[in-house]
């Protein structure tokens, strides 16, 4: 039996997980998507060209791994065709290494009408990605989500009927200036997905069976974690979260696999940190440092091309993070970002009302209370694009992940030097 290797984000999403999957699934041989749908974009440069992935797992793009959409995953059929197509255009033999858990959830029309229409009605704003996310989960957990299997079922035809019917009156009621009617129509719905259903159903396969196998084999698989702690529906800044657990748990049941199949788990941070969307945000920079972050690590979203917020590094955040997953190292990317300001600050304490602790909590009023307290370190790292090896690093550069792992406890083995697959540091840790 080979130990199962799982990629968390541990702050709220966009932390660089695609590029430690891409570099992790040169020897793995089955790469699993356990949760979220296409609200993820996982960016990935090769040889300059960039791939952003958002529902095919980006350890497909060895070349040589199986990438899985597990159970856990909610899966928009059209962006996955559009995405399937990509990669065949950019020569990746899809057919021979994509499968689809029969367990996945669909996410149709009215899911992605529902999500902005209730954003709209929301007056406290999550700033959700809009890809019908949120209603997909609840279907899933009202019992009345389409399954992939589903697709091909005798009554698919009149589940999705009532579903759309029922929906279309939902719609009506959160957003009665929009004509629905002629927006969402059943036949429209049932021929396109009919249609999608049997572009799919090469790819359809028992996930579980598949993983378990794999795993009994003696095979490497490889769990790609999509969005991050602090979007984790329990464990996160809620209620602006995500609608899924990407944290160990949901890894474990978006996926079918055990516990004692877990090996290493690798939380994956920024040498600072962003988010995208609304929620309270500890370390968060409204200045030109702030700004700076941005333009210089090109906080833009990989799936909506929002702006993202930026702020320093949250180790009191790091540690929740490590307690709820059970990290077992780190990857910290973009240190050439961050190498680029002459100090850098670290958070490694929260000021709440004056009682100074080291403990994060998610409640609401401890987090917009809380002010960072920092640790300011020395930057100017020089120009360390690209350099593969941890002694070649300024001395001042090796500190800031001394740093990091003295405070956390944990050792971090992967560093990010740069945005292209090559430009990263593996150390024997
Ligand atoms: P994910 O959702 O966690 O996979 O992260 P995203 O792909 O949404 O965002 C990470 C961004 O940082 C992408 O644009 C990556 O190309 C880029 N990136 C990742 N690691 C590094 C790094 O070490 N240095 C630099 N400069 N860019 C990086
Ligand atoms: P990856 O996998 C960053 C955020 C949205 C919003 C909240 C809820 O690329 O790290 P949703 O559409 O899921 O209902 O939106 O969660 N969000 C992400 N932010 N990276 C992601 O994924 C995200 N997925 C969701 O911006 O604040
Ligand atoms: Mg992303």
């Amino acid at each position: 039996m080979s130990k199962v290797d799982v990629v968390i984000g541990c702050f709220y999403g966009d932390e660089g997980k695609g590029k430690v999957i891409d570099y992790l699934a040169t020897s793995a041989d089955v790469a699993i998507r356990a949760t979220g749908g296409d609200n993820a974009g996982h960016t990935i440069k090769v040889d300059g060209v960039k791939y952003a992935m958002h529902l095919i797992p980006s350890g497909l793009l060895s070349g040589h791994t199986v990438g899985v959409i597990g159970n856990g995953v909610v899966m928009n059929p059209e962006v996955l065709l559009t995405e399937i197509n990509n990669l065949k255009e950019h020569g990746f033999d899809v057919d021979k290494y994509l499968k689809i858990s029969d367990k996945t959830q669909v996410i149709f029309p009215y899911h992605r009408l529902l999500d902005v229409a209730l954003e709209k009605a929301r007056k406290s704003k999550i700033g959700t990605t809009g890809k019908g996310i949120g209603p997909a989960y609840c279907d899933k957990y009202e019992r009345c989500g389409l399954r992939v299997e589903d697709l091909y079922a005798d009554d698919f035809k009149e589940k999705l009927e009532e579903l759309v019917a029922s929906r279309l009156a939902l719609l009506k009621f959160y957003d009665p200036e929009t004509d629905y009617d002629s927006i969402l129509k059943f036949e429209e719905v049932y021929e396109t997905y009919s249609k999608y259903a049997k572009e799919l159903k090469r790819y359809v396969c028992d996930s579980v069976t598949l993983v378990h196998k794999a795993v009994e084999n003696g095979q490497k698989v490889l769990v790609e974690g999509a969005q991050a702690t602090l979007l984790d529906i329990d464990f996160g800044s809620y209620p602006f979260v995500t609608s899924s657990n990407p944290t160990i748990g949901g890894i474990l049941t978006g996926t079918g696999l055990s516990a004692n199949e877990i090996g290493n788990v690798y939380g994956i941070i920024k040498a600072y940190s962003s988010r995208v969307g609304e929620g309270p945000y500890v370390t968060e920079l409204f200045d030109e440092t702030g700004d700076r972050i941005r333009e210089l690590g090109h906080e833009y979203g990989t799936t909506t091309g929002r702006p993202r917020r930026c702020g320093w590094l949250d180790l009191v955040a790091l540690k929740y993070a490590k307690r709820v997953n059970g990290l077992t190292a780190l990857c910290v990317n973009h240190l050439d970002t961050i190498g680029k300001f002459d100090k850098i600050k670290v958070c490694t304490a929260y000021d709440v009302n004056g009682e100074v602790t080291e403990d994060f909590s998610t409640n609401m009023k401890f987090l917009s209370s809380a002010k960072p307290v920092y640790k300011e370190l020395d930057g100017d790292f020089g120009d360390i694009e690209g350099i593969q090896k941890f002694e070649e690093l300024p001395e001042k550069a090796k500190d800031y992940i001394r740093f990091i792992e003295d405070y956390i406890g944990i050792p971090v083995k992967f560093i990010g030097t740069g945005a292209d697959r090559e430009a990263m540091i593996v150390r024997e840790v």
